[in-house]
């Protein structure tokens, strides 16, 4: 008989994965703890802007024309534990307020929700990014806490998804990793995982605090690429050197590879920056400290671009104080095809140029509600050319499609001066400077 799924939490990682679970064939019951989600989940609606999504959900959640019907929803606990085989918990792991470790509050109450109502074997497996050690509490949970005692079993698998690209991530995903302590959940987990999901996928068989740390290290070895490129990228400037023309030199090294060596005003987003600072936090408690200084040291450079940022802008407008300067920034989201504004850089350095007096209009194509809820008080333009109307400068701090192809002469008419800063690097700078825009990056050649 074919294995039934429940999901816990449906964000980004949770709604993608039903959907997914129930692409793969599956009889999927998804549970959220706020109703407005599961409401716009069962028209059909994903949480978040995600390409593909409505499309996938559409597909089979049910009541909707022609879907599968595979993929249900709901608030009842008891339902749920009754309903699976194997329950996925992918409820978020945020940042604490006002400290680096991760608020393990949502992880723990699903747990507690779940245990009394797994009457008879189950398998419960965690995907949310947790602190290493997490998994072994929680298997000791379960055992004390699950009618079903030790026949409710635990697993770690790790989700590795990018916004943006999550349907394409869940469904051919670069690797599959498990961890697990028995043969029976390894056999569960691999029939949940068979083909075509892991087609082709590399599945890696580890214990628990191995799976945890493969999400963490992964995420902080694309976070140490990027600061690495904008360490460079301060020398660049100092040296009068191009980066982008280095991280490209460098990338033809097939170790080092193209990926992830883009300069500029660095990362952010749900996860980079709260899953460093959450690993700099346990490293810490492990008494790793060799761990933890290298980790700050990127927090630290990642951080400093923004601020960089501003200093740049400063310096292109006079060197002056923003009061009574016009900035137009394209631009709010963490990175491009996202309606995701956490941890924004560029809404940070939007918000920093406003906050020291300086008139900022932000455009966004996806962002522009979750901006306006964030940052009420910047202004807001419907469109790239509103945005720098009048402005005295331009700031590019999100590479999205829509700014690469803007047509620079057209931007040229209605701003007030022909200056633009990318912090993205993402821009033509000869395009620009041939229209006579003032072009600058960080880590770039002045002209
Ligand atoms: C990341 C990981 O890539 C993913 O594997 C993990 O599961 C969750 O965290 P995501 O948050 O969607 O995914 O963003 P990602 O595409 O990794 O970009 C992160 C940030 O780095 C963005 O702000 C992006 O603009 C920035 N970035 C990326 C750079 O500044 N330079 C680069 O070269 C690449």
């Amino acid at each position: 008989m074919a294995l039934k799924i429940t999901v816990i939490g449906t964000g980004y990682l949770g709604a993608t994965h039903a959907a997914a679970m129930a692409e793969l064939g599956f009889e999927v019951l998804a549970l959220d703890v706020v109703p407005e989600k599961i409401e716009k989940l069962e028209r059909g609606e994903a949480p978040m802007y995600e390409p593909g999504l409505d499309e996938l959900l559409r597909k089979h959640v049910a009541g909707f024309e022609d879907s599968s019907g595979r993929l249900r929803f709901t608030q009842d606990w008891a339902e749920l534990g009754a309903f699976g085989d194997v329950h996925f918990v992918c409820v978020n792991t945020p940042q604490r307020h006002g400290e680096y470790a991760s608020d393990m509050s949502y992880v723990d109450s699903a747990f507690a929700s779940l245990a009394p109502h797994l009457h008879g074997p189950a398998l419960v497996v965690g995907k949310s990014t947790v602190p290493v050690g997490t998994a072994d509490r929680l298997a000791a949970y379960l055992a004390a806490h699950a009618p079903a005692g030790e026949d409710a079993e635990l697993a770690w698998n790790p989700e590795f998804l990018r916004e943006g690209f999550a349907v394409k991530d869940t469904l051919h995903p670069d690797r599959i990793v498990v961890g697990v302590r028995s043969e029976r959940a390894e056999k569960l987990l691999r029939e949940v995982y068979a083909t075509p999901i892991a087609e082709g996928s590399p599945f890696v068989i580890t214990d628990f605090p191995t799976a945890e740390l493969v999400k963490t290290s992964a995420n902080s070895f694309l976070a140490t690429k990027i600061s690495f490129i904008n360490a460079m990228a301060e020398v660049c400037e100092a040296a009068g050197g191009d980066v982008a023309k280095l991280a490209e030199a460098i990338g033809y090294d097939d170790r080092i590879g193209k990926k992830f060596l883009r300069a500029g005003i660095g990362f952010g987003g749900g996860c980079l920056p709260k899953d460093i600072r959450a690993f700099m936090a346990r490293a810490g408690e492990l008494g790793a400290d060799q761990a933890l200084t290298f980790l700050r040291e990127i927090d630290s450079i990642n951080m400093r671009q923004r601020g960089q940022m501003v200093e740049l802008a400063r310096q292109a407008l006079g060197g002056g104080p923003f009061l009574g300067k016009r900035v137009g920034v394209l631009g709010a989201t963490f990175k491009p095809d996202s309606d995701d504004v956490r941890d924004s850089p560029a809404l940070n350095v939007a918000g920093q140029i406003h906050l020291q007096g300086g008139q900022v209009t932000v455009y966004d194509p996806k962002g522009m509600d979750n901006a306006r809820r964030v940052f009420p008080t910047l202004g807001y333009a419907d469109s790239a050319l509103d945005a720098v109307r009048g402005a005295d400068i331009v700031l590019h701090l999100t590479e999205w499609r829509e700014f690469r192809e803007l047509d620079e002469e057209a931007l040229g008419e209605v701003a007030a001066a022909r200056v633009i800063l990318d912090g993205r690097n993402a821009l033509d700078p000869e395009r620009w400077r041939k229209a006579g825009w003032t072009y600058r990056a960080m880590g770039r050649p002045k002209a």
